[in-house]
């Protein structure tokens, strides 16, 4: 078996970028192990978007990564069809705009366990499978590193995903491991599908480079991090200057 990565909630947007980036790289013997959430038909689509030799490299798992149980469910499948890891990326992520005063105890709780509490469990779950010398790489967020997100919810879990990045350097320094994150501003995905353009209007004129990032521009990125031998501890910010003028 080739190289053999894992990515969550790579069948849209940002992970998908990342997805088809490693596939465009890999070898023909690489593997890469694709979960989503919810959406079959988008799933279907990435599968049948990629140039058909890709086709057999790719392993799709369907996994709720806001539950405990699914995410178990899926490292098992994992141990079965895999004997080791060389890149993890955990990028499955959600959010809510509903005003922190409206917040339920079961809503927040949703929230943190897809973006933070399962992830954490999963890499955990994982740690002894990854290989020597080999890359994990979380999807952080920029709204973690500045509170200006609409959703509180969203920027706490993010602003931990990138203090639990530096915080795992210590617990994979034993196999050679790097672990890092990469902090998107604004980027053009269906995340964003139902703003209006005044939303964007009014956003595009916070950016110094007034668009919306693309997911080419973070998979770029991302995939030059993962197979960065000397990146570690690392949160890269990419969001076309926002907030800086
Ligand atoms: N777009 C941005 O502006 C932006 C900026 C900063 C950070 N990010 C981060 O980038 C990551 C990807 O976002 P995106 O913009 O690419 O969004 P997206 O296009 O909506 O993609 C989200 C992906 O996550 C999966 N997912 C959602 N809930 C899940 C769950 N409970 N279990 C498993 N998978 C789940 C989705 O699968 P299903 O559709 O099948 O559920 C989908 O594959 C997130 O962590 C997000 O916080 C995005």
């Amino acid at each position: 078996m080739g190289k053999v990565t894992v990515i969550t909630g790579g069948t849209s947007g940002i992970g998908r970028g990342i997805a088809e980036k490693i596939l465009a790289e890999s070898a023909a013997e690489d593997r890469i192990f694709v979960t989503y959430g919810h959406n079959e038909d988008k799933a279907q689509a990435f599968l049948e978007n990629l140039p058909r030799e890709k086709r057999s490299q790719v392993v799709l798992v369907k996994a709720d990564m806001s539950s405990y149980e699914d995410m178990m469910a899926f490292v098992a499948e994992l141990k079965d069809q895999a004997d080791h890891i060389d890149w993890l990326v955990s990028n499955a992520g959600v959010s809510t705009y509903a005003k922190y005063e409206d917040y339920t105890f079961e809503e927040w709780t949703r929230i943190v366990n897809t973006n933070l509490s399962v992830p954490v469990f999963m890499v955990k779950e994982l740690r002894p499978m990854m290989s020597e010398g080999g890359s994990i790489l979380f999807t952080g967020s920029y709204a973690g590193q500045q509170a200006y997100s609409s959703s509180l919810v969203y920027g706490v879990t993010k602003a931990a995903i990138h203090f639990l990045t530096k915080s795992l350097v210590k617990e994979f320094e034993p196999k050679g491991i790097t672990v890092n994150a990469i902090a998107p501003g604004f980027i053009e995905t269906p995340w964003h599908s139902a703003r209006t353009q005044e939303s964007y209007d009014r956003i595009n004129k916070k950016i110094a480079l007034h668009r919306f990032g693309t997911v080419e521009e973070v998979a770029d990125m991302a995939f030059a991090v993962l197979g960065n031998g000397y990146m570690n501890g690392s949160v890269v910010d990419i969001h076309g200057g926002y907030d800086f003028f």
